[in-house]
């Protein structure tokens, strides 16, 4: 593990006291360096990332727009429309704040980035144009042609019929991907040429609004999934680590796909060779032909791949933290993050070196009943406080809300993200389910499985 660089030891003792004493004012904040942060987005992912934040001996004050009731243990919570750029921009410069952190795509592929750059106010994510990475499938396949980076063969149409000979001539299992950002929905990894038939059908007629009015098509890939996460300020493309997600929403990998049920981290099935093979084919490429291109990519990089038994494949990429990724890969970062994203946002990550924790986090969501359909909302949740008193465990919230009661209530699909730390998965995945068994919750659900995978490799061991 590399230690870290001067960078992230600005954070003294020093500092700590000074903020006990002076938090967030603006005197504080010019003459020793604090820093107030505004946090974008509401889901578990940004309780993770306001948790972790919250421990920099530098942060000033701490905002999170809206937040969720784990982000307000955090910082302050506040009605803040991202799509309001204008109102993000005059809320930065009346509470000073030294850095906007973005945590969803959606205000990235709206253009939230640019807006606050072009007003001076320094920010971490990426620019529209290079949230196309995500926001445009087709933005990505053109990207990888012109990278050379190994991923699945493919076609786009808009003409509906035309794609259905494509798949007919293809043959099944093949994927079909609505082109635009769908929520997790845009995806049919068809078994059969009519399910790949019925999924054209239903993207042809707006059954996902303007995301599938063009459709790509794609070989399907074979092998064990990985979620890889690069920093990169446009130039240095700096490797953060990796995560194993768990997208189905049964037991066994069954049923239909959601945002992530529960993963670990790291994923050791990526090897250092395998690792190794991915900067060089993909990632390096990529960031590469951006710059290029005049769009470089300045953020945090999520490749979704499949090892296949050709090697790693780029399945997708995202342009923000992944979650639940996040849930587990922040609990063993031992950088400093808020150094780590403002060398990010100032074009100064190479002088950044991260260290990690020489542990295994594994999380497991807690969903609402109904999810990934129409989630059952309202119902009560007790016993969280109990569960992240356990040893070694953290409690991330995600679609929950607080009754004028302060009763803890379901508010979303994904409701709660219960990590745990060890030396091994298996461990990790012990107490991740005796923290969920403290949990008193009759309106939730999850999977009993997360990491059977690595579970399984070690017990061969
Ligand atoms: P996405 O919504 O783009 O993250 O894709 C959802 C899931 O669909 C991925 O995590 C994969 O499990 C699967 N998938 C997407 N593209 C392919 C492909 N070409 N081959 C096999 N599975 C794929
Ligand atoms: N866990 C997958 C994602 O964040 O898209």
């Amino acid at each position: 593990m590399n230690e870290p660089a001067p960078l992230a030891e600005q954070g003294t003792n020093a500092y700590a006291r000074h903020r006990e004493r002076d938090r967030g004012s603006v005197v504080s904040q010019t003459r020793i360096g604090f820093m107030n942060v505004l946090l974008i987005g509401s889901g578990g992912r940004e309780h993770a990332l306001s948790w972790a934040l919250a421990k920099s001996p530098r942060l000033g004050r701490l905002f999170i727009a809206p937040g969720n009731p784990g982000t307000a243990q955090c910082g302050t919570n506040i009605a803040l429309n991202p799509d309001d750029h204008s109102a993000v921009i005059a809320f930065c410069r009346s509470e000073q704040i030294g850095l906007v952190i973005i945590g969803p795509e959606a205000p990235l592929v709206g253009g939230l980035a640019d807006a606050l750059d072009g007003a001076g106010i320094k920010v971490f994510g990426p620019s529209q144009t290079a949230a196309q990475l995500e926001g445009s499938k087709a933005f990505t396949k053109a990207l990888c042609d012109e990278a050379h980076v190994p991923t699945a063969a493919y076609a786009r149409f808009t003409d509906a019929e035309k794609a259905k000979a494509y798949v007919r001539a293809r043959g099944a299992p093949i994927v079909v991907k609505a082109d635009g950002l769908a929520a997790g929905k845009g995806v049919v990894v068809a078994q059969t040429i009519q399910e790949a038939e019925e999924a054209i059908a239903m993207m042809a007629s707006g059954g996902l609004g303007d995301a599938g009015s063009q459709i790509v098509i794609e070989d399907c890939l074979f092998g064990e999934e990985v979620s890889y996460f690069v920093l990169s300020d446009g130039d240095t493309a700096l490797a953060f680590t990796s995560a194993q997600d768990h997208k189905a929403v049964g037991d066994g990998d069954t049923g239909p796909n959601t945002g992530g049920m529960g993963a670990y981290s790291p994923a050791t099935v990526l090897t250092p060779a395998l690792e190794q093979r991915v900067m060089d084919e993909i990632i390096l490429p990529s960031i590469k032909t951006m710059k290029a291109r005049g769009t470089p990519f300045k953020g945090i990089l999520f490749a979704g791949l499949m090892l296949t038994d050709t090697g790693p494949k780029l399945i997708e990429y995202n342009v923000r933290f992944g979650d639940p990724e996040c849930e587990v890969m922040l609990p063993r970062l031992k950088t400093d993050l808020l150094d780590v994203l403002e060398a990010g946002a100032c074009g100064r990550l190479s002088e950044v070196s991260l260290a990690w924790e020489n542990k295994t986090a594994l999380t497991v969501i807690h969903a609402a009943k109904g999810y990934p359909g129409t989630p059952l909302k309202g119902t009560e949740i007790k016993g969280v406080e109990i569960a992240a008193k356990l040893p070694d465990t953290l409690v991330f919230h995600a679609g929950t809300t607080r009754d004028q009661d302060g009763r803890l209530l379901a508010n979303g699909g994904r409701v709660l993200a219960v990590t745990a730390m060890a030396d091994s998965v298996t461990e990790a995945q012990q107490k991740a389910y005796q923290a969920l068994s403290a949990i008193d919750w009759a309106g939730g659900f999850y999977r009993s499985d997360i990491g059977w995978r690595e579970v399984a490799r070690e017990q061969k061991k």
